[in-house]
């Protein structure tokens, strides 16, 4: 049981009382921060997480920090404030600071990194069942928010299904079971479905599947089917395509995994990059990772092989993963370079004209650049082509002279 006001309601009452949210948008260092969450809740997702947040770090923070991590935002709701941590008492003043912004707590109890394990949290604490029993009592008992933990499973299903049942017994209210083993690092190695649905069949709480190459909506519908959970959490699949939730079924297999361009990736890029512009606590990082990503075909198809000799725009894929761009702003105008060269057809390595040209010019969407904008593109492109005897020198003297005009 757990509290909310003065009610005792049951798990199941609070995830009503949340809508029954069927698709979920993970917790993600670096990745779930506010601008993508409201970019996945306006194409389909019905529950965020943050990124994981170190307890103890959270506790030693003032209010005004704290805050920044969580980015509480009036239109981000529901959301689950995600910590690490291996002390209960430290797990349960961090929910105290944390609860007035969220709809539930939960417990990190699934990073497989050697980090994680060398600091004593995630999915190393699986093997502390006694540990983490305590944690989740204590903060569950305390605070009258739900708490929910995230998990991994074990090679052997009745191990999986003792520690689930232990978790609710302990007063977890939903549990998230990523399919996968502690071994499998990097979010790869196969997804175990059958183990996600018998954890649902043991417990009385909500279950959220998690893992298994979901890439479109037919494979969260696979999912959902094959495991009988409450509803589906994507991360991956989410920062490919943050419409995942939201488009139309396909029809096409994602197995084996073939992950098709986006219909419009520029317009998706620049929809998430208005949004972080707005909200001015979005880590460079995250804006940098995200364009990555969304541009990955248009900038760099050997995205998954990086460093390989088929990139194209390689001066532009160098910019969005330097750290010296930082603002929402700087993105937005390397991604209309991306935009100016596609529309013009540019080829490859060829540079644009000045940013203020392109300013100047007519937008992108008509039909014909201006003469004179014709010519400084040409001209620009013809000293570009003396300068790049070597390839990849080439594309990052292309990418510095770029970043010298970004305002
Ligand atoms: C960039 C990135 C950051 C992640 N950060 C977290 C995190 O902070 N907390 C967490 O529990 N899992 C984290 N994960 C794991 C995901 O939440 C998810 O469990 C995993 O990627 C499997 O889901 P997927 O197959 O949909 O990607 C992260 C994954 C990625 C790709």
């Amino acid at each position: 049981k757990i509290m909310a006001g003065e009610e005792l309601v049951s798990p199941w009452h609070w995830w009503r009382s949340l809508g029954s949210p069927r698709y979920v948008s993970a917790p993600m260092v670096n990745n779930s921060e506010l601008a993508f969450r409201l970019l996945v809740r306006r194409h389909g997702v019905q529950l965020t997480y943050t990124p994981m947040i170190p307890a103890k770090k959270f506790i030693s923070m003032g209010a005004k920090d704290r805050l920044a991590l969580i980015e509480p935002h009036e239109d981000d709701r529901p959301l689950i404030v995600q910590f690490c941590s291996d002390e209960p008492d430290e797990l349960l003043e961090a929910g105290r600071l944390a609860r007035d912004h969220c709809d539930a707590i939960d417990l990190n109890l699934g990073c497989p990194q050697s980090q994680a394990a060398r600091d004593h949290y995630g999915a190393v604490l699986m093997e502390e069942p006694e540990l983490v029993s305590r944690m989740v009592r204590r903060a569950s008992q305390g605070l009258r928010v739900p708490v929910t933990c995230k998990i991994r499973v074990f090679d052997n299903l009745e191990r999986t299904v003792a520690f689930a049942k232990m978790l609710q017994a302990s007063g977890c209210s939903m549990l998230t079971v990523h399919g996968r083993t502690r071994g499998c690092t990097h979010h790869e190695g196969s997804c175990n479905w059958d183990y996600i649905r018998e954890v649902k069949e043991a417990v009385d709480i909500p279950v959220i599947a998690n893992g298994g190459m979901i890439r479109s909506l037919r494979d969260v519908r696979r999912c959902l089917e094959h495991t009988g959970a409450d509803a589906v959490m994507s991360a991956i699949g989410l920062l490919l395509d943050p419409r995942l939730f939201g488009g139309q079924e396909s029809g096409q297999s994602s197995d084996p995994p073939d992950p098709q361009p986006l219909p419009d990736p520029i317009e998706l890029a620049l929809e998430y990059l208005e949004l972080a512009k707005t909200i001015p606590s979005t880590p460079g990082k995250s804006m940098r990772e995200h364009v990555q990503a969304l541009l990955r075909f248009e900038l760099c198809p050997s995205y998954y092989h990086r460093g390989g000799k088929t990139d194209r725009h390689k001066d532009l894929w160098n910019l969005v993963c330097c750290n010296r761009v930082t603002t929402a702003h700087q993105c937005i105008q390397i991604v209309e370079v991306l935009a100016w060269r596609e529309k013009h057809r540019l080829a490859p390595y060829e540079p644009p004209p000045t940013l203020k040209q392109i300013k100047y010019a007519p937008r992108i969407g008509a039909s014909t650049a201006g003469p004179q904008v014709q010519a400084a593109a040409s001209e620009a492109s013809d000293s570009a082509r003396r300068s790049l005897d070597s390839e990849d020198e080439g594309s990052w003297e292309l990418a510095a002279s770029i970043f010298d005009n970004l305002e």
